[in-house]
């Protein structure tokens, strides 16, 4: 980056997120000894990136395409990944997105390593938990991202290997030069299966906006939001699950016999026979807050022993010597905004608000955030785990998390531009 840390950390955009769902500590830490369950290779190059229906654009690959291949495991799995950066001169580094790996892996460049430089690389080792994640660099991070140096991570329950009655698709959204597209393709694609067979389509918006996502006919269940299972889901029709920028949302459905269409803005995957019909986009949204059947906590919230205040707002000001309206978080601009800290153990709460003007999809690494209220109104469905929340302007929620990683964690928003403008901070361990 250009000049001091500031700029560094600000190339490097990133913050994090917990990971706090009753995770045992020893789990995450791999023994040096044990070896690999599953093993890749990758290999990140800049390149002239053709995609059908995108103008070519200057952007990245892994494994020569872009999305990067899909890397799948079952839980508890040690994964372990070679990244080797070909040629991109401002170096990379791979960030496993809502993964809750030692820090040490978490993958962010000036943080826990240094961003790999052309020529060289790095080995990722981590012990996955159950979930639909994925990978991208932490490094300049924005330009890298939006360019396509990115894939998804999926990790299927343990000894389950994959249902053969069940059609698992991922769906990861990008926009590249202008275009939505899915899995890399811009319009529908059509991905077959027989009328009755039960679909799980795992969509992943890499966007830094919101993006609904809505299923046209059938109806759905989200089955799991961040990795994190939702609690007895009911079937949802005629409303559209908003999926955070960075986050994720599982969606299962049955295929009817005319088939089912999963649509976001601009491009969709279909199922069944034709791939189902277009549909406009509903105008009622699902309320995460309110979904799903509540259950047993892994923590009490109620025993938190301290209360952190995350406000974000703007303001002119100086960052990096350069004037501008700014990101704040409690009023002051990057670096001076506050690092929050806590001992290994600690339940904690935060209590962000949002004075803006615009939405921030807040993404903490390494943890996960148990959604508590919003406005003041208590959650009432499934426990509702993120490493990625969309907080919109004038909105406030309280969140919980037990501090279960100790290390050095990001905590910033996830439209990549806005952390480069300030809006991120750190999750310390005493
Ligand atoms: Cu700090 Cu998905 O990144
Ligand atoms: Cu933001």
């Amino acid at each position: 980056g250009g000049g001091a840390g500031s700029a560094a950390a600000m190339g490097h955009a990133g913050h994090g997120g917990g990971s706090a769902s009753g995770i045992d500590i020893a789990t995450l830490v791999p023994d040096p000894a044990r070896v690999a369950d599953v093993h890749y290779d990758l290999v990140a190059r800049a390149a002239r990136v053709q995609l059908p229906g995108v103008p070519p654009f200057d952007g990245f690959t892994l494994n020569g395409s872009t999305p990067g291949p899909t890397l799948t495991a079952a839980a508890g799995d040690l994964v372990e990944v070679r990244v080797t950066n070909a040629d991109i001169a401002e170096g990379m580094t791979l960030h496993w997105h809502g993964v809750d790996v030692p820090n040490a892996m978490d993958g962010v460049a000036g943080v826990t390593q240094d961003a790999v430089a052309p020529g060289e690389s790095f080995t990722y080792r981590f012990v996955v938990q159950v979930g639909t994640y994925w990978y991208h660099s932490h490094q300049v991070a924005h330009p890298q991202v939006s360019g396509g140096l990115f894939g998804a991570l999926v990790v299927a329950p343990a000894g389950a290997g994959a249902d053969p009655g069940v059609l698992d698709a991922v769906a990861l959204m990008h926009t590249y030069a202008g275009v939505r597209t899915i899995d890399g393709l811009p319009g529908t694609a059509v991905r077959g299966g027989a009328p009755g067979t039960t679909v799980r389509v795992r969509v992943i918006n890499t966007d830094p906006n919101p993006a609904p996502v809505w299923v046209a006919g059938a109806p759905f269940r989200v089955v799991a939001v961040d990795g994190r299972d939702v609690h007895e889901p009911g079937e949802v029709a005629g409303r559209s699950v908003v999926v955070t920028a960075g986050g994720r949302a599982d969606l299962e459905m049955v295929i009817p016999k005319a088939g089912v269409r999963v649509q976001v803005a601009g491009a969709a995957l279909g199922f069944g026979p034709g791939g189902g019909t277009e549909a406009p986009a509903p105008r009622a949204g699902l309320d995460l807050l309110h979904y799903g059947t509540p259950t047993a906590l892994p923590f009490d919230p109620a025993s938190a022993v301290r209360t952190f205040e995350y406000r974000i707002g703007r303001r002119y000001g100086l960052l990096d010597g350069r004037l501008g309206a700014w990101w704040t978080i409690n009023g002051g601009i990057f670096p001076d905004v506050p690092v929050y800290l806590v001992r290994a153990g600690e339940i904690v709460t935060f209590r962000i608000t949002n004075d803006s003007g615009e939405v921030h999809p807040m993404h903490l690494h390494g943890h996960h955030m148990l959604v508590l209220s919003r406005d003041g109104e208590p959650a009432t469905g499934s426990p509702w785990w993120v490493d990625s929340l969309n907080v919109e302007h004038g909105v406030t929620f309280e969140v919980a998390l037990v501090a279960g990683n100790p290390g050095v964690w990001m905590d910033h928003c996830h439209n990549l531009p806005h952390a480069a403008q300030g809006l991120m901070t750190h999750l310390m361990y005493e």
